[in-house]
């Protein structure tokens, strides 16, 4: 089977760089383009962490287009406490980027990407979604270059910044409700199933072990499982953002059920809720994938496979 085109759309964040380096290392997925976007920390340094993760990875090839620096209508709200001042720190620092960003930005960048691809391309956002509404506002003409939107964000249940709300979706709900209300087929990986990825000693010993890439991954992972247990009493941190890359790669993955998803953007108790009517009670017809249990094994397995090859 030839590889999968998709695109990224990256706040890096720890799990975001293991995403990038999962879509690189994987023969199944051809990796055409990146994107950036504020979230995790802001927009200079989400993007200098993408050159810099692709640089390290040796894929100096793959355009990254600088995107929104703050949400549709908020101000940024930013998780230093999870990511560090960097947003990827880490016992030691990933060199400098060998490579600057593409001049075109974000938004152009997907543009002409889906334009010159010769078939639809995924979407796999796994940030605030800020920038894919931006794109859907400005080149609707293009929806259907869109194979899928595979994205990180949103929760079943428990919210990971506010009780109700996730990060991602938390940050830009506006734009994640213009992303829901699409109509083009999305897969939704929540708190749900990201939180059943979680790497523990043992999953980042086998990381380490993958060799160069790995190595440093782990390095930065021992900060990342710091942080997740003093914010959330986690003794696993979970590498959330690989799974939506995961749910392109190997669909078989992740086990999904069609939903309807409304964001709530305006009450101050539950803003950025995703409103997952799992029994179908609203008789609403569905308008996401939502991942509702995660084949643990066979996701590290994918991620170890893909970092030993890089
Ligand atoms: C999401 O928030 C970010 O901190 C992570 O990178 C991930 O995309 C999890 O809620
Ligand atoms: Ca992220």
């Amino acid at each position: 089977m030839s590889p999968k085109p998709v695109i990224l759309d990256v706040d890096p964040g720890h799990d975001d760089a293991v995403a990038l380096m999962l879509a690189c290392g994987h023969p199944g997925l051809d990796l055409l383009a990146v994107t950036t976007v504020a979230g995790n920390v802001p927009l200079q340094k989400t993007t200098r962490n993408a050159l810099r993760v692709l640089s390290l990875v040796g894929r100096t090839d793959v355009p990254v287009g600088a995107g929104a620096s703050k949400p549709l209508k908020r101000p940024l709200h930013t998780a230093e406490d999870i990511h560090g001042k960097s947003g990827l720190d880490g016992p030691e620092e990933i060199p400098e980027a060998t490579f600057g960003p593409d001049e075109r930005g974000a938004v152009e960048l997907i543009a002409a990407t889906l334009q010159s691809s010769s078939e639809p391309v995924n979407l796999v956002p796994v940030g605030p979604l800020t920038n894919i509404a931006a794109f859907l506002r400005t080149h609707p003409d293009l929806k259907d270059r869109i194979a899928r939107i595979s994205l990180m964000g949103g929760s079943i249940g428990l919210g990971n910044t506010t009780p109700a709300a996730e990060f991602n979706i938390y940050v830009d709900p506006e734009a994640a409700r213009e992303v829901f209300e699409s109509g083009l087929p999305i897969t939704m990986s929540g708190l749900d199933v990201t939180h059943q990825a979680g790497a523990g000693p043992a999953e980042r010993e086998r990381l380490r072990a993958t060799g160069r890439v790995g190595g440093v991954v782990a390095g930065f992972l021992d900060f990342f499982a710091a942080a997740y247990e003093e914010v959330f009493g986690f003794d696993a941190p979970p590498l959330h953002d690989p799974v939506a890359v995961a749910a392109v790669l190997a669909p078989d993955l992740l086990k999904t059920r069609p939903m309807r998803v409304d964001v709530e953007c305006e009450s101050d108790l539950t803003r950025g809720e995703t409103v997952c009517d799992f029994y179908g009670v609203t008789g609403r017809a569905p308008n996401a994938e939502v991942g509702v249990e995660l084949d643990r094994e066979g996701f590290f397995e994918l991620l170890y496979g893909a970092l030993g090859r890089l």
